[in-house]
């Protein structure tokens, strides 16, 4: 019988996660979540066939020379920017990514932000929790209207569409800025822009789109000083889509009324400028942490790495290998 491939799986994952792959794999997974040194994870993955990262895993050149035997990589992600795509081709290395199970999550999380941003949830409860209301008044944390506005999006994929389907219960108009025209637009009611005019129309603008190269600071302060100085804009996407140190100076400015952050350049450090904004709201890149969603992502991580372990096609492949 041949030897089971060795996997490492380099954070914590559930259980019932380990369960579904120890048959499979010989298995070295950090279930105490220590936070390793680069170092580390170099030196644990070395004699591994496989591995099961997180998007805080960077898996590069580097990585993959150090790791001779390595033949796949699932990411417990649908967002795939941390992985050298061109490198694992290069190597014959499977890779796989997520997609999907976390769609209405971070639909949900999306409108979290953009309705707590809207509306000073955030901002109004640390005034509350600082003991500072003394009195009800007309004009307190007056915040923007989110029903029968135009909600703009920049990228309309799975996530884009689920978040533009939302918008229907707040009578919203929906534009939209992507590369090609999306299929289901007649079913979203949503009509594709150019970019200017997104940014020129949106109340509320979501990013919902991939890094890469490409989209580097896609929202800088030409772009923040060309939206309506009244709008908000959520990022659900990655971090380093919107340059957050011009992100700061146009809120500081009052440029764009608030922004919902979930995610940011260089996670988890942050700009500490952005702590000292009343008018952002700040979340931990949670948007697809819901019990069912990290669950669905992490075992369909795994499913890919146990049809590698099987010989069988992947679920959910981004590159062949
Ligand atoms: C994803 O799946 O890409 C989320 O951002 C979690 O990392």
């Amino acid at each position: 019988m041949n030897a089971r491939p060795r996997l490492l799986v380099t954070r914590q994952v559930f259980p019932q996660v380990i369960e579904r792959l120890a048959p499979y794999f010989e298995l070295d997974a950090n279930q105490d979540d220590e936070d390793w040194p680069r170092a580390t994870l170099l030196a644990r993955a070395a004699d591994r066939d496989a591995l099961f990262v997180a998007a805080s895993d960077r898996v590069d050149r580097e990585l993959l020379a150090a790791c001779p035997r390595l033949r796949m990589v699932a990411t417990g992600s649908v967002g795939y920017n941390h992985i050298d795509l061109a490198a694992c081709r290069e190597r014959g290395i499977a890779v796989s990514n997520t997609p999907d199970v976390l769609t209405e999550a971070t639909a949900d999380m999306a409108w979290a932000l953009l309705l707590s941003t809207a509306r000073r949830v955030t901002e109004s409860e640390h005034w509350l929790r600082a003991g500072q209301w003394q009195r009800w008044a007309f004009d307190q944390f007056l915040g923007a209207d989110v029903h029968g506005t135009t909600l703009g999006i920049l990228g309309m994929g799975r996530i884009g569409s689920a978040v533009a389907r939302r918008a229907r219960g707040f009578d919203m108009k929906v534009i939209y800025h992507n590369r090609s025209r999306a299929a289901n637009e007649a079913e979203l009611g949503a009509r594709l822009v150019d970019r200017a005019t997104l940014l020129a129309e949106a109340d509320h603008l979501v990013l919902v789109l991939p890094y890469s190269e490409a989209t580097h600071h896609v929202i800088g302060a030409r772009e923040l000083a060309a939206m309506k100085s009244t709008a908000t804009l959520v990022n659900i996407a990655r971090g380093g889509i919107v340059d957050d140190a011009a992100l700061v100076e146009a809120l500081r400015a009052g440029r764009i009324a608030g922004a919902g952050l979930d995610v940011f350049e260089g996670e988890p450090a942050l700009d500490p400028r952005l702590l000292a904004v009343p008018n952002v709201v700040l979340t931990p890149h949670i948007g697809s942490a819901t019990r069912s969603s990290r669950m669905a992502m992490a075992m369909l991580a795994a499913d890919n790495l146990v049809a590698f372990a099987a010989g069988q096609p992947l679920p959910t492949p981004v590159a062949a290998g």
